[in-house]
């Protein structure tokens, strides 16, 4: 039309212009009318208003806020995460995947008013709360999807009702029970998500009516364990157009598995059948018939020996991991497409082979927890392989020389082994490398002092227990570190400054070296930093000085024990220490293999703690949410810092050793996470406060050599305490000592004193307030963190006992 006018005089060109642009706002004003319709808009709108949006405590997810952007007087059918019927103007698609959405899915949600929903992807949300029988109500939906979404209790039964499922996705989430068998109608299922559902119970066997599955993800990982046990149905072969199966850690009880079930499955990808915790061997070449395999998961199964190994398909991916294995298996010298090979935990002795590193696709390679002593062919044989990204040869027997590695190399694993000497200058070419692991070897010389340059990555760094000299030098500090230990070496001189531009750090443990430095106070401007060991070494003088903050406010292991500070810590000392004094916790630290398979490396963080007087090295997980003070073995006097007590989630405290007087503050009742308090060997007076009694978790403690007086609290866990827990205080009295306590106005006595020491404390508490902005805002810590800390606890107290 603007064509034929454009031809024609300008008046006419004008007038055309006028009837095009009328036209335009006449389609536009029925796009109004007609796309958005108005009970659809409201639900929409009530449905937003059903949550509050706030980003989640979850690990470097990025989202979208989309729902803030819907407004009332706009065309619904053109808002963030709608798709509607261009005829009807019904709503046909709602994607809210990752908008931050916090709050139940009520059962009389608006939601369920949009009748017309085909797709409806919720994913990465926090509903936590159960999925509303109403869900049948959308009788359309050929798209469910609600992963990660925080939900609990039961299936409903009313997801049968969905008949026209063609893809349903539950899985990581916190569901009870089985699958209901109402969903055996769901006979066009093609993809079924169920991985971390935490469901339980026998196979399911409403899934072998699903003649059109495609996909079933049954599987789990360690810490989110699906609960499925009992045999797994032979007739799982009926599903023939299966391509991807996911049966892990599936416990079929010990019993023998059939695999022949799984050859008529021919158009399978994807098979995991990693722990399934069966007694069968298998002898994969029996997997011939699937030719289309090409991620293979058989970890935790015993595998026949290498000879008879082989697989006809082109593998992508193969993880036989503790399976038993003895020999290098041969046949991978013709698997051409392998790029990730994870044979970890077996039993291969000798050299790696030559032929490995010519597989052109090699990418990740995890040969750990081996016997291999060395690697067949030249020094530099594994520079063959140039596009190797990861290479785990940790726990094994590899000793000099050190290989030489391709630049592609961005993960280098390979702690515990016996290597010696210096580490080659090759390691600086490496300009990709984001991991070097280097622990528990036998390495000398000085740590590489190339990282400074502006070109390295190297975000993590371990080369704990060798045999390292000299300093930690400043050049071998690249500002990508986030990951640090250098403990158990013979490192001396000051600690490296340029630490301080290390923005990312988290993990920094030098502990057993001979470093000399004052205070590193410095390093509290590093945002990030959770983790700070400098136990035993030659630290000293003043930890606190005046006019400057010491808050630490990231940090939740302050570990400075067995070195020379001295002088009076002031009351006010740990104010502002936020993650200490609240739930907030930050899991990066956690190594990566813990939030599922990935590949950004498995290295593990390690400190050690002395408790019962003896050193427990703390590995991965196990700390991941520990917090601990230990200040032990120092020259510290003065009065214990009242401000302790304001770290409520504190759960090791360490302050012996020292020469603290004065008397012990009755606040410290206040910390009742605490499980272990050693104040020993003090000059500690006065009595110990009754309301220590009170703290439940407090498993060990020791008052010993000290200057203590009157009777031992009363308390279940003070009483059941060892006597040498309170030896060596002249005046103590009471269980569990032999000495009696003679009567008389002792606790009228002891009432008056707490009253003063109240006053006290509320004095410096309302000073610290300053200093804390954050303290009262952790809510966030969601049930990840609390599953860990039941490892943990499980954990610790199997140490102590
Ligand atoms: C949206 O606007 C309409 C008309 O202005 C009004 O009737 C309706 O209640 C509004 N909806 C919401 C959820 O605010
Ligand atoms: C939906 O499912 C429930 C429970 O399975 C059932 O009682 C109900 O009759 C179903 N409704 C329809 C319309 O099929
Ligand atoms: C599976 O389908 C068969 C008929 O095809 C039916 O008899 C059986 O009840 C169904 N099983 C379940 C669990 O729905
Ligand atoms: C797993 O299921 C078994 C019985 O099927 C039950 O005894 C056990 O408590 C369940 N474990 C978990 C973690 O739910
Ligand atoms: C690899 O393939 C070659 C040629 O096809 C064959 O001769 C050799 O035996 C195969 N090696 C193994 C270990 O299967
Ligand atoms: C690795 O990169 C360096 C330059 O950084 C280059 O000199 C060397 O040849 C490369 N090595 C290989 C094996 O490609
Ligand atoms: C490192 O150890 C090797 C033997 O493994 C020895 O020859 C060398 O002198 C040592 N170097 C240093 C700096 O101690
Ligand atoms: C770092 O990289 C730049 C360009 O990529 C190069 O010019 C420079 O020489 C490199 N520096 C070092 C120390 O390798
Ligand atoms: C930190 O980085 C800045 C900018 O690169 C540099 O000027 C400064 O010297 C560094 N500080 C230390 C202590 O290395
Ligand atoms: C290598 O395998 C071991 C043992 O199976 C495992 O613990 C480790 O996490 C794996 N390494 C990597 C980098 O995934
Ligand atoms: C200890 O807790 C009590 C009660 O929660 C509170 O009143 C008091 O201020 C706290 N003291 C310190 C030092 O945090
Ligand atoms: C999810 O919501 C619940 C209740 O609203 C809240 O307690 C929890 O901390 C939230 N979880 C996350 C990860 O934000």
């Amino acid at each position: 039309m603007l064509h034929s006018c454009n031809q024609g005089k300008m008046t006419i060109w004008s007038f055309c212009l006028i009837l095009f642009l009328s036209n335009s706002i006449l389609v536009l004003a029925s796009h109004v009318r007609h796309l958005c319709r108005a009970d659809q808009k409201n639900a929409l709108l009530e449905f937003k208003n059903e949550f509050y949006v706030q980003e989640l405590n979850s690990n470097g997810i990025v989202g979208d806020k989309k729902t803030e952007k819907w407004r009332n007087n706009t065309d619904c059918c053109t808002w963030d995460g709608i798709s509607c019927d261009p005829k009807t103007g019904k709503v046909v698609e709602l994607d809210l995947m990752n908008s931050f959405l916090n709050g139940p899915l009520r059962y009389d949600s608006s939601l369920f008013r949009l009748q017309h929903l085909h797709s409806l992807v919720l994913g990465s949300n926090n509903f936590s709360g159960t999925l509303p029988n109403s869900i049948g109500n959308l009788k359309y939906l050929r798209v469910l999807s609600l992963g990660d979404c925080h939900l609990f209790g039961k299936i409903p039964s009313s997801l049968g009702n969905l008949t026209y499922l063609t893809n349903l996705d539950l899985s990581v989430n916190d569901f009870t029970g089985e699958l209901p068998d109402s969903m055996g109608n769901l006979n066009k299922l093609t993809e079924l998500h169920l991985r971390s559902a935490k469901l339980s119970g026998k196979f399911p066997s409403v899934l072998l009516n699903m003649s059109e599955l495609t996909l079933i993800n049954l599987g789990s990982n360690q810490f989110e364990e699906n609960n499925f046990s009992g045999p797994i149905p032979e007739s799982i072969s009926k599903l023939v157009g299966l391509f991807y199966l996911d049966l892990s850690l599936w416990n079929t009880e010990r019993a023998m598995v059939d695999f022949n079930m799984f050859l008529q499955l021919e158009s399978l990808m994807f098979l995991d059948l990693s722990y399934i915790n069966t007694r069968s061997t298998l002898d994969t070449s029996i997997f011939s018939p699937l030719l289309s395999l090409g991620y293979l998961d058989l970890s935790g199964i015993n595998l026949k020996t290498s000879s008879t190994l082989s697989l006809p398909s082109p593998m992508g991916t193969l993880i036989l991991a503790s399976c038993n294995i003895a020999e290098f298996p041969k046949f991978l010298e013709n698997q051409t497409t392998l790029y990730y090979l994870d044979i970890s935990a077996n039993r291969i002795e000798g050299q790696v082979p030559e032929w490995l590193w010519s597989l052109p696709d090699l990418k990740y390679v995890n040969i750990s927890q081996n016997s291999f002593s060395g690697f067949e062919g030249p020094v530099d044989v594994i520079q063959r392989c140039g596009e190797l990204i990861m290479l785990d040869i940790s726990s094994n027997a590899f000793h000099h020389p050190f290989p030489l590695l391709p630049n592609s190399t961005t993960i280098f694993l390979g702690s515990d082994n016996r290597f010696s000497g210096e580490v080659p200058r090759t390691i600086c070419k490496l300009v990709s490398l984001d991991t070097l692991v280097l622990s528990n070897n036998n390495f000398n010389g000085s740590i590489p002092r190339c990282f400074e340059n502006f070109n390295t990555t190297l975000s993590v760094l371990h080369l704990r227990n060798n045999n390292f000299s000299g300093t930690f030098s400043e050049e071998s500090v690249s500002e990508h570190l986030r990951s640090v230990d250098v403990g158990r070496n013979r490192l001396s001189g000051e600690l490296p400054k340029s630490l301080i531009n290390c923005t990312r750090l988290e993990f920094l443990n030098v502990e057993d070296n001979i470093i000399s430095d004052r205070f590193p106070l410095w390093l509290r401007s590093l945002p990030s930093l959770q983790i700070l060991v400098l136990r035993s070494n030659d630290f000293h003088g003043p930890i606190s000085f005046p006019g400057e903050s010491s808050s630490f406010n990231k940090l939740r292991i302050f570990d400075i024990s067995e070195n020379r500070f001295s002088g009076v810590l002031p009351s006010h000392y740990f104010a502002g220490w936020s993650a200490m004094s609240s739930v907030i916790d930050i899991v990066d630290v956690i190594p990566s293999r813990y939030a599922g398979r990935d590949d950004s490396g498995n290295y593990q963080n390690s400190v050690t703690m002395t408790a019962k007087g003896s050193k427990i090295e703390l590995v991965g997980s196990v700390f991941a949410i520990y917090k601990t003070i230990d200040v032990s073995g120092n020259k510290f006097k003065g009065g214990i810092p009242e401000s302790i007590a304001l770290l409520k989630e504190l759960i090791v405290l360490n302050m012996s050793n020292n020469a603290f007087t004065s008397s012990i503050p009755p606040a410290l009742s206040n910390l009742t996470n605490l499980e272990s308090l050693d104040l020993s060997k003090n000059r500690l007076s006065g009595k110990i406060p009754p309301e220590l009694g009170k703290l439940t978790f407090l498993a060990q403690m020791n008052f010993s050599y000290n200057r203590l007086e009157g009777p031992i609290p009363q308390g279940t866990q003070i009483q059941s305490q060892k006597s040498s827990s309170f030896a060596e205080n002249p005046g103590l009295c009471g269980v569990p000592l032999q000495e009696t306590c003679g009567g008389g106005g002792e606790e009228e006595e002891l009432k008056k004193e707490q009253g003063e020491q109240k006053e006290q404390v509320f004095s410096w508490i309302a000073a610290a307030v300053g200093y804390v902005p954050g303290l009262v805002c952790g809510l966030t810590i969601g049930h990840i963190l609390t599953s860990y800390k039941r490892e943990w606890f499980m954990r610790i107290f199997h140490y102590f006992t």
